[in-house]
């Protein structure tokens, strides 16, 4: 049997996820597990490099995994893991920091993005590091692939500069991973400014929406969405707010959007923002219901994760070794 390819993937545990994680990542997850060899990981180690109160964290690291698993993923098909609980990811990261140059590093967009808005003595060597993380993470595990969105195709890129650097100053020792950004995953945009990516740390709650919300406030918040004075259903660049609402029903329908403009020819926005409502809280029902009883029963996630620890380990394990003995570290 030829061996699966390996997939790795992880979201940082900031609180319940948007409709845009969910229509950008996680559902194209779910469609690959199975083919692959994947890992889930649910980046805690991350999260710590800009400040978070820790009993956030942990409700929120838990709320991830009851996301994946709601979602869709099967932890009996994939592993899924906290970042935390695999020692060799920090391990593999410090060494690959040696790895790593200042100047590349502070090309990183997402960093001078992020340090822009503070002062200086706020920015955390963790910040400035985060993307050798990163690289640590998939390079463990001899990734193949790594479904992310357009932003962290930059970090894949400094992944794969590592690796292969690190493949050339010693053996070949990792797997130099593609990144995974599949051409027909709609971005969704922001309901208030559909030229921005939808986000949760949007100042405006109405700007996303979150899997964890109620009927109602999703309704409410499709019919506040910013669109255009035109009047009429088209998809076209020149109407954003209206792509980014076809794009969103077309996801979960799998409906064409010129089918869609079709079926609205002739209606008004009023009438698509109300579908577009209906079809999101049919899609998100059972898997809020399945949210709530997840994160009722602890014990059941507890067992998730720990079983994912350790196959996590045992992979991550094996590419560690390999790695310090190649450096000059002696065996213990
Ligand atoms: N940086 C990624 C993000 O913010 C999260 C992440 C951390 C990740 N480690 C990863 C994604 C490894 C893919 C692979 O979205």
């Amino acid at each position: 049997m030829e061996k699966k390819k390996v997939i790795f993937s992880g979201m940082q545990p900031s609180g319940s996820l948007t409709l845009g994680n969910y229509l950008g990542a996680l559902k194209n997850w779910v469609n690959l597990q199975g083919q692959y060899e994947s890992y889930y990981c649910v980046v805690d180690m991350h999260a710590i490099t800009v400040p978070k109160e820790p009993k956030h964290l942990r409700k929120n690291t838990l709320e991830v995994l009851a996301n994946y698993i709601a979602a869709g993923l099967d932890p009996e098909q994939v592993t899924l893991f906290i970042q935390s609980h695999v020692p060799a990811h920090a391990e593999l990261s410090w060494i690959l920091n040696c790895f790593s140059y200042y100047g590349e590093l502070s090309r990183m967009t997402q960093f001078k993005d992020k340090s822009r808005k503070q002062d200086s003595n706020a920015i955390t060597a963790g910040l400035f590091t985060y993307p050798v993380l990163m690289a640590a993470d998939i390079l463990l595990y001899q990734a193949d692939l790594v479904p992310v969105g357009e932003d962290q195709r930059q970090h894949l890129e400094i992944t794969r500069d590592i690796a292969q650097r690190f493949n050339n100053r010693f053996s070949e020792t990792f797997t130099v991973p593609e990144p995974f950004i599949s051409k027909d995953v709609a971005k969704v945009m922001s309901l208030q400014d559909p030229n921005s990516k939808m986000s949760k740390s949007d100042s405006n709650e109405n700007a996303y929406i979150l899997l964890m919300d109620k009927p109602e406030k999703i309704k409410r918040k499709f019919k506040r969405s910013v669109t255009d004075s035109i009047g009429v259903v088209n998809y076209t660049d020149d109407q954003p707010g209206i792509k980014n609402l076809i794009n969103i029903y077309s996801k979960i329908t799998n409906k064409k959007p010129e089918e869609i403009v079709t079926d609205y020819e002739g209606k008004g926005y009023a009438k698509l923002k109300e579908d577009v409502a209906e079809v999101v809280i049919a899609e998100l029902e059972p898997i809020q219901e399945k949210i709530d009883y997840l994160l009722k029963n602890k014990d059941y996630l507890e067992k998730i994760y720990i079983a994912g620890a350790q196959k996590a380990e045992a992979a991550a394990h094996k590419t560690l070794r390999k790695v310090k003995r190649k450096v000059g570290f002696i065996p213990r």
